[in-house]
């Protein structure tokens, strides 16, 4: 589809907005980085490959995976384990994707999305993490959460939604927040999907230009492109501050989304007992992408 005049039968008033971005304020060498790129060609220059895993090893892989997942929620089902997967990340990240592909061959029942959409008028005044404790796992459940309590951390602050006196009280309670779900025996995994400044942009063209995928655009999206900066402080802070022993963060490099499905899958699996656990199907995580929060900084 020509990337000029995307087609829009929706009317979404943000289409056209990121090539207008692209071709009037984006950063020179980040429009260059694009234009320059060929379809495969990772674009973050620090990243340790030049190009997207090969179809063939992410299928071959990405199957071995599915049945360690599958036997993992069952044994949850006969142990009464808990966990919740908290997922985070920049706008076009590759949230939704990982999540597609963690629940693929899953029952719904038991592994279920939660994507809260921004606070009603009553939630705003309800204790923070009021709304989120209600989706909290049964026994038996994984509970995913597509974006978090994490949004005061981040979004909220870049867009003034919370003042800084709520943002440093979250900060506050934060913690010990997390402590009481790991010490009520809650698996808790919190996984960070980093993209790169120039692979976003390209991911909200590709959007833009895909009559499929134009309804994830919003606002948010368009208005962040140009808060960039405020984003990288917000996070950097957000990860320092809730990095703690009993809930680490595992920050993923996912400017390619194939590698990062599939460590995010692993880092699940690895922080999970299961009857006939099978190390060798699950793989070792590929360090040079998945790590702690010191692999924001590479
Ligand atoms: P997503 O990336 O999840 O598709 P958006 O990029 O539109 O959604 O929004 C990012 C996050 O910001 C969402 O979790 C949304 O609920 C939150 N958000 C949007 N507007 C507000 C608001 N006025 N107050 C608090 N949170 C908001
Ligand atoms: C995704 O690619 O699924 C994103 O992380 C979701 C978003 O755009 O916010």
């Amino acid at each position: 589809m020509a990337k000029d005049k995307p087609k829009d039968p929706l009317d979404i008033p943000f289409v056209g907005e990121i090539t207008d971005y692209l071709r009037n304020e984006a950063p020179e060498a980040v429009r260059k980085a694009i234009e320059q790129a060929g379809k495969d060609d990772i674009l973050a220059k620090s990243y340790p490959y030049k190009e997207e895993l090969k179809r063939k090893d992410y299928d071959r892989q990405m199957e071995a995976l599915q049945v360690e997942l599958v036997k993992m929620l069952w044994d949850m089902k006969e142990t009464g384990k808990r966990l919740a997967v908290v997922f985070e990340g920049r706008d076009a990240a590759g949230k939704g994707g990982t999540i597609g592909r963690l629940r693929q061959n899953l029952n719904p029942r038991s592994a279920y999305v939660v994507a809260l959409p921004k606070p009603t008028e009553t939630e705003a005044t309800q204790w923070y993490f009021q709304r989120y404790v209600d989706w909290l796992p049964a026994a038996g459940e994984i509970a995913m959460f597509d974006r978090s309590w994490y949004n005061r951390g981040v979004v909220e602050h870049v867009f003034g939604f919370c003042t800084p006196q709520q943002r440093m009280h979250f900060f506050a309670q934060l913690p010990d927040f997390e402590k009481m779900l790991v010490d009520d025996g809650i698996i808790l995994v919190k996984l960070w999907l980093n993209v790169d400044r120039a692979e976003q942009l390209r991911r909200f063209l590709a959007r833009e230009g895909d009559l499929l995928k134009q309804w994830k655009l919003s606002w948010i999206d368009v208005e962040g492109l140009k808060r960039w900066d405020a984003y990288s402080e917000a996070i950097q802070d957000t990860l320092e501050r809730s990095d703690t022993k009993h809930a680490p963060w595992t920050v993923i490099r996912s400017d390619d989304k194939k590698r990062a499905r599939i460590a995010a899958i692993q880092t699940i699996l690895d922080a999970v007992d299961y009857a006939k656990k099978d190390p060798q199907a699950i793989g070792k995580v590929d360090t040079s992408i998945c790590g702690g929060i010191d692999i924001l900084n590479v």
